[in-house]
């Protein structure tokens, strides 16, 4: 039996993988985090299945719950919001997990900075303004940040900057990136990107505060850099014309003509 941890998406109930969804079908237990996964998603879960929200539960009870499925032989769906790999608290589970002899998978979802830059209609790195993308955070009540990873040293790279779990720091933030982009530079927040209720607020630097004006609480991302606003960066030499490639070499002589069939 196995506990499958399943990144459950943004928000949207159809941005969820067809992996997923075949997994949540075929659990007789799922453990979902309420306060982010959508509800939608346990219309998959079988009939008579055991559902329970994990988030009034504390750590002992949510490995107490997979133990006993686990002894029972009953597969669980674990359902984290957004993807598994930031943000999500699997990586304490599964170390529980590893020391109790459960079996665990893990499949993929979509993260909420993607979902955003899908509603703004925007590629984060766009050639010659930001080639990085720092999914990053500040410091919340039940989590410090490690020393050397602060918004201006991340500023100072220029990168695109996604900024999770800090609409409440949004004063500090803009304080923070202000020396190091500009005043001028684009942000955009999006609140509940996917959801029906969805908002976007696209400002600078130094308007966002007064845009945002505490009309947003926690499921929120702030995105920062020059690539939201520009209009005029350089395209790409991996589809100029004269580029020579593998898919498309321009003349007998390429280095890639042979092996281009
Ligand atoms: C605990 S983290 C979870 C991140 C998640 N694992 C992911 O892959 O995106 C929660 C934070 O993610 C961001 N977030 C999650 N869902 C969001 C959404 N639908 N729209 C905007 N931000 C979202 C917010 O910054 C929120 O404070």
């Amino acid at each position: 039996m196995t506990i499958h941890f399943i990144g459950a998406g943004p928000g949207a109930p159809d941005l969820l993988t067809l992996r997923g969804r075949d997994l949540i079908a075929a659990s007789p237990v799922c453990l979902y985090a309420g306060s982010l996964v959508p509800a939608a998603l346990l219309d998959h879960c079988p009939p008579g299945a055991r559902i329970v929200n994990s988030a009034p539960l504390s750590l002992d009870d949510i490995i107490a719950e997979m133990a006993a499925a686990h002894a029972a032989g009953y597969d669980v769906a674990r359902l984290h919001s957004g993807d598994l790999s930031i943000w999500s608290a699997m990586g304490e589970q599964l170390r529980r997990l590893k020391a109790l002899g459960i079996p665990f998978d893990v499949t993929p979802g979509v993260p909420a900075f993607a979902a955003a830059a899908a509603v703004l209609e925007a590629e984060l790195t766009l050639p010659g303004l930001a080639q990085s993308l720092v999914l990053t955070r500040t410091p919340g009540r039940a989590s410090a940040m490690p020393m050397a990873e602060n918004l201006s040293a991340f500023g100072a790279t220029g990168a695109t900057l996604a900024i999770h779990l800090s609409i409440h720091n949004l004063a500090q933030t803009v304080a923070d990136l202000i020396p190091h982009h500009g005043p001028d530079c684009p942000v955009a927040v999006v609140w509940r990107a996917s959801w029906p209720d969805q908002r976007i607020i696209r400002a600078t630097l130094s308007t966002i505060e007064a845009a945002v004006a505490d009309s947003m609480e926690r499921t929120a991302l702030i995105l920062v850099g020059q690539v939201l606003g520009a209009p005029d960066f350089a395209e790409s030499s991996l589809y100029a014309p004269d580029y020579d490639r593998r898919f498309r070499p321009q003349s007998a002589d390429s280095r890639f003509a042979e092996s281009s069939e």
